[in-house]
């Protein structure tokens, strides 16, 4: 773990946020390459889930959440951690985090803390108007359900997808980006006829699994938990959380919850009415039906399956399995983050041997422009004139291939392209240029 913080922030990828005034505990900034890898990340997700099925419709919902949303969905009940005090040391801990030192006798009683940031809304700042942060993307999937369906036609089985922040005030944040108080959540609910709900779940446990793998972490490498019943959250028949073995321990990556009809009974008017399998609280608040009608007319309330996944826990999985240390021979190591190409940060490096070299720095523009164009992704053109430098910055920030503009490319209009992980280095005609491009990157 001390390798890839030290990394992340030598190179740029993460940073501890407000660290000029000291920090603040549990939020983390991403630099210039820790947002392209993000970014690259979460494109993954999106385009697996809203441009590979047209059953699944995006979405992009708010942060302030109304109370009601978070009073109908249980977690002003129910979400909150139990949480001690040690006497000895003065600190606080989550009631399972207690760190060895702490003597059992000098631990209070366990107490519940809500873990929701809620903030004012609006110009009176006296508690009687305010929203939360929302804790999870998934409630404003479920407010809008009636939204997507009657703007796009839908009928179950379909999904709605979201990418985005979500805020808990966590009592120990720990292990680097793993447990933070501001993070991003991958989202999707997936929407199915009771009854098909079991046989859904299990296939999005495997095409998550595939997933993963396609990210570079390997299947092998994610245990399958499934959650007991005294720990599965309030919502939730059975979940399937895929462990993966972080730095710091074999730790959930993402879950994946049947939440029965569970959320969209909550958030719906006329209850009576519908078929409602899970044990909710009478709405009295809402203005719409959460249901759909079957070819009968008969209202059903859809069991929802949801796969969750953190975006900062998938990228300290992909880099802690992109990260290696390679003998070189002769005492020389090197180091590599061995990136799937379509998450790299940047995708080529163009290197100019000289770079007060008007011809040779003038075709470096034009290669880089060329490839820039594609809209794969960054190219960065370097212009330092130092190649070996250069390489080895690139091996470690995980750049595909560098490809380096000397004497004989502007008499020939070759180029020099070094690929990451073999080292290997070919001489290629610059007319050929974009198709080795992006055989290497795709
Ligand atoms: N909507 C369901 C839900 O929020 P969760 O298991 O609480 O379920 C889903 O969270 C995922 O969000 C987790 O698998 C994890 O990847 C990520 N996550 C949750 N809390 C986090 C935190 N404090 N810091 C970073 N990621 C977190």
């Amino acid at each position: 773990m001390d390798e890839l913080v030290a990394l992340c922030k030598r190179r740029g990828f993460i940073f501890q946020s407000n660290e000029v005034y000291g920090g603040l505990q549990g939020v983390y900034d991403f630099g210039p390459l820790g947002v392209e890898l993000k970014n690259n990340l979460k494109n993954a997700w999106w385009e697996s889930m809203v441009y590979e099925n047209d059953d699944i419709e995006g979405l992009d919902s708010s942060i302030l959440t109304n109370p009601l949303v978070l009073k109908y969905s249980g977690h002003e009940s129910t979400f909150s951690d139990p949480m001690v005090d040690c006497k000895s040391c003065q600190k606080r801990f989550r009631a399972d985090q207690v760190p060895p030192e702490c003597k059992k006798e000098d631990l209070t009683e366990p107490r519940q803390f809500n873990l929701m940031f809620k903030t004012n809304v609006g110009p009176i700042d006296d508690g009687s108007s305010f929203a939360y942060l929302r804790p999870e993307t998934a409630q404003q999937i479920f407010t809008n359900f009636k939204n997507v369906i009657d703007s796009t036609s839908k009928q179950i089985p379909f999904g709605i997808a979201q990418i985005g922040k979500a805020f808990r005030n966590e009592i120990t944040p720990r292990n680097f980006i793993f447990r933070v108080r501001e993070f991003e959540q991958m989202e999707l609910e997936y929407f199915v006829k009771p009854g098909n709900d079991e046989q859904a779940l299990d296939e999005w446990v495997q095409k998550r699994l595939n997933w993963w793998r396609d990210q570079g972490v390997p299947i092998e490498k994610i245990e399958l938990y499934n959650v007991p019943t005294d720990e599965l959250a309030h919502y939730s028949k059975k979940t399937v959380d895929l462990m993966y073995m972080f730095p710091h321990g074999l730790e959930e990556l993402e879950g994946i919850a049947n939440r029965t009809d569970f959320d969209l009974a909550s958030h719906s008017k006329k209850q009576d009415e519908l078929n409602i399998t899970s044990n909710v609280e009478k709405n009295k608040h809402s203005n719409s039906k959460m249901a759909v009608q079957d070819k009968k007319g008969d209202w059903i309330v859809p069991y929802v399956i949801e796969p969750s996944a953190g975006v900062e826990r998938g990228i300290l999985a992909v880099l802690n399995e992109a990260f290696v240390e390679e003998d070189l021979g002769d005492g020389k190591t090197r180091i590599v983050l061995k990136l799937k190409p379509h998450l790299s940060p940047i995708k080529a490096a163009i290197l100019p041997l000289k770079k007060n070299n008007e011809e040779i720095v003038t075709l470096s523009k034009e290669v880089k422009n060329s490839l820039q164009k594609l809209g794969l992704g960054r190219v960065i053109l370097e212009n330092t004139g130092n190649i070996g430098k250069g390489y080895r910055r690139h091996d470690e920030i995980g750049t595909p291939v560098c490809i380096t503009v000397d004497f004989e490319s502007i008499e020939d209009s070759t180029v020099t392209i070094r690929d990451r992980d073999s080292m290997d280095q070919v001489r290629v005609k610059i007319s050929e240029l974009t198709e080795i491009y992006k055989n290497k990157i795709k």
